[in-house]
């Protein structure tokens, strides 16, 4: 198989993901609520493709549109030996393993590793492993302290230079953990990245403004680690 049918055979698993939906969902609407939407999965693959990448991390797999457009970026590349893991503690007991399934039908076993088990516990035992990434997606737990755990790891991971994306900066919970590393840790937006992606009003409240629900960012290069005493209140 070249790598043309390989990246047209995830293509053709994310349309039918999109078009038919997965073969089973939690409920009525789960799917529509949980997966990335289709856009925001295409400015996702599309800035992968930009940067050029060979290695990703994803948290949160769900029912597998992010990985899926995360695949193809990784395919359209087309670096020998592609890395993809992702990490989820509950795809087969919450999700019924739907969204392996589609990556597996997507033929990307060799090329994705699924951790089951907690961002929390899988990170730092890859950070201690000395994995590097060129990038990573963040859609995992959304709460405060576990994103924030999550992005305390993938800097040590994701190399000097490179990308992590969060779904779900409308949530003041997400919104506040990375804008420690932005105000702190010299992480800066990469702005427009998500500027026609969807929109969300910030912490659901009618009067809050919009925000794209995805935020880009670039890890400092190099890296450096502040003095305590030039905290910054986030
Ligand atoms: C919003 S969904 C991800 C949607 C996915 N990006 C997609 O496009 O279908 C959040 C996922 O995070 C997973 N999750 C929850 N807590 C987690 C944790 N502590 N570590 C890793 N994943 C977690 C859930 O099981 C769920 O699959």
């Amino acid at each position: 198989m070249t790598s043309d049918d390989r990246v047209h055979r995830v293509r053709m698993v994310r349309d039918s993901l999109l078009r038919e939906g997965p073969p089973w969902t939690r409920g009525p609407g789960d799917f529509e609520t949980v997966t990335l939407p289709r856009h925001d999965c295409d400015l996702l693959r599309d800035l992968l493709i930009r940067e050029g990448v060979r290695s990703v991390v994803e948290v949160g797999l769900a029912y597998g549109s992010s990985a899926l457009a995360i695949a193809e970026a990784l395919l359209t590349v087309g670096w020998p030996e592609p890395r993809h893991i992702v990490i989820d503690p509950f795809q087969e007991q919450a999700y019924a393993g739907v969204g392996w399934g589609a990556l597996r039908s997507a033929g990307l076993d060799p090329v994705t590793t699924l951790l089951a088990e907690p961002s929390s516990s899988a990170l730092p035992r890859l950070a201690g492993e000395g994995l590097t990434a060129d990038a990573a997606f963040v859609d995992g737990s959304h709460r405060f302290h576990e994103v924030f755990v999550d992005l305390y790891f993938l800097r040590k991971i994701v190399r000097p230079g490179g990308l992590v994306v969060l779904d779900d900066d409308w949530a003041p919970s997400v919104r506040t953990a990375v804008r420690y590393y932005e105000r702190n840790l010299g992480w800066t937006v990469i702005a427009g990245a998500f500027a026609d992606g969807t929109v969300r009003r910030l912490g659901d409240d009618p009067a809050a403004e919009t925000v794209p629900r995805c935020r880009a960012l670039r890890m400092p290069d190099p890296p450096f680690e502040p003095p305590f005493e030039a905290f910054r209140p986030f």
